[in-house]
């Protein structure tokens, strides 16, 4: 019998790099998510964009395994992960940056990313090797140069920018080849170069990473992203492309007019 197309990919392992079916979150007698079903591709650059209280962020606790869903599964690679813990995630290409700082403020820039590759690199519990890994500099170096934090590698981080710390997390987010990340609001704060710094940032990543990102600013979620996710009192409103969502007369309501922000 013919193999289809279809069977070949799947048996290639281009399995969707995310799928969400009917995932429901409840904290008590709120639902924070209704009946969310999502397909994110291997690669793929989504926005979720959505006023304060749509049920962002809890829709990525449920996809990293902070919180489990109430109801529904979360297949992550075409593995069904709805259950694991969120380290078992992580081990199988997932990253989140939060939406507050988790830096050592008193290491440098390249401490920071190289604490960040030995920990998600195997030995990490082993004591008897004081020295640096050679390596793993090497690619805690690659790392500071695409987050564009090169030029200050030996700057403690409490001596960055608020922008820089941003990009430091980004960078952390990216050690041990990450194959999907969840930004949640990087742009939060910055600047209008900062922003742009940003934008270069995300659209130059890999090809093959694929990330979510929450932002509340149209312009940088729609220029760093080839689809976007639209959410209201935690239910998906609408998808599309930028250019589809940027026009939509419902979207422009909803986002415009009161609520956001
Ligand atoms: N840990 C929690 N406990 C109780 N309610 C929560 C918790 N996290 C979120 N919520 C509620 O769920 C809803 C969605 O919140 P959230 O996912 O943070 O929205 P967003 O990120 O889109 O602003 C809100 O009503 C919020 O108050
Ligand atoms: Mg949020």
């Amino acid at each position: 019998m013919a193999v289809s197309v279809a069977q070949r990919l799947s048996a290639a392992g281009t399995a969707n790099a995310l799928e969400l079916r009917g995932v429901t979150r409840m904290f008590g007698a709120l639902a924070a998510l209704t009946d969310v079903s999502l397909t994110v591709r291997p690669g793929e650059r989504r926005a979720v964009l959505g006023s304060n209280g749509a049920g962002k962020t809890t829709l990525f606790n449920c996809i990293t395994g902070d919180f489990l869903p109430t109801l529904g599964t979360i297949r992550l690679f075409g593995e069904d992960v709805t259950e694991f813990p969120a380290y078992e995630r992580i081990r199988r290409g997932l990253r989140r940056t939060y939406q507050i700082s988790l830096l050592f403020t008193g290491l440098s820039v390249l401490d920071n990313i190289y604490l960040a590759c030995r920990g998600v690199s195997r030995g990490r519990f082993s004591l008897i090797r004081p020295r640096r890994n050679e390596a793993l500099m090497h690619s805690a170096e690659q790392l500071a140069t695409a987050v564009h934090l090169i030029d200050v590698r030996d700057t403690k981080v409490a001596e960055l920018s608020y922008g820089q710390q941003r990009q430091l997390e980004i960078a952390l987010a990216l050690a041990g080849a990450p194959r999907f990340i969840l930004f949640d609001e990087p742009a939060a704060g910055l600047s209008p170069t900062e922003r742009r710094e940003l934008i270069e940032i995300l659209t130059n990543l890999p090809a093959h990473i694929g990330y979510i990102i929450i932002e509340h600013d149209m312009d940088v979620a729609l220029r760093v992203s080839e689809s976007v996710t639209m959410m209201h009192n935690g239910r998906i409103f609408k998808e599309g492309r930028p250019s589809e969502i940027e026009s939509d007369p419902e979207v422009q309501e909803l986002y415009l007019g009161g609520g956001h922000g």
